[in-house]
């Protein structure tokens, strides 16, 4: 489902994803449900989001005879997850693409402007030559999500793509018009963001029930 005229955001519509993201509202869910949650919903946007993943063609033999048939350049692409909650995706990916490098992008947001601080950055080299995709399940003002690729995109990064499970329609539209030529893949559209800037009905602090720190 695309997000008004934005060319370059899709809204995934899909039955399980829309089934786990309700038990990731649930403030009874505890912490290792939440987690294989966060995994899950990372491994079934992905489906959508690699639509156009780096093929090579490999040799291989059939029962019947050999054969040329295409297979994941994992090594071209770079999931990025913003610290800490994108942590929480990693997995989740890379049992989908088990050779993809992992780059850290550790940002805070701080909690009296909501401003995203940066702390930590360290990318796999020749960023310019791959698909650079950045998780992070909480997109809320934004601010983050813009931080992030600003960061990639300053170290060379051109192919750049970016999932969250949630997002706020401020956010949304913020990194949109900031990053038109980032393609953005969100499992659901909340309502708005409250006066602390957290996600309306969201799921309180991903980072704290992924990590059981609250
Ligand atoms: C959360 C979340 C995003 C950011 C979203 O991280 O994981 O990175 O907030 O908010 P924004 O869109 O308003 O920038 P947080 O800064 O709480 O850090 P944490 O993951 O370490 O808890
Ligand atoms: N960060 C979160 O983890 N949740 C929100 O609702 C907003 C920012």
């Amino acid at each position: 489902m695309r997000y008004k005229n934005y060319e370059n955001v899709v809204i995934l519509d899909h039955p399980l994803i829309k089934h786990k993201i309700t038990r990731l509202r649930d403030k009874e869910t505890g912490t290792s449900e939440f987690r294989n949650l966060v995994e899950e919903i990372a491994m079934l946007e992905a489906y959508d989001a690699f639509w156009n993943l780096p093929l090579i063609d490999v040799e291989v033999e059939t029962p019947i005879e050999t054969c040329k048939s295409p297979a994941i350049d994992g090594k071209k692409l770079v999931i990025v997850p913003v610290l800490r909650a994108g942590l929480g995706m990693v997995n989740g990916i890379h049992n989908l693409v088990p050779n993809a490098k992992v780059g850290h992008i550790g940002l805070c947001r701080d909690p009296e402007t909501h401003e995203p601080h940066e702390y930590f950055v360290k990318l796999p080299e020749s960023i310019d030559q791959r698909l650079v995709v950045i998780l992070d399940p909480m997109l809320a003002t934004g601010g983050s999500a813009v931080a992030a690729i600003d960061c990639v995109k300053a170290r060379g990064g051109t192919n750049i793509k970016f999932m969250c499970i949630i997002a706020a329609p401020e956010g949304l539209e913020r990194l949109a018009k900031a990053h038109p030529d980032v393609e953005i893949y969100v499992g659901n559209l909340d309502r708005c963001l409250n006066d602390d800037d957290y996600i309306c009905p969201g799921l309180g602090d991903a980072g704290d029930r992924i990590f059981g720190t609250k």
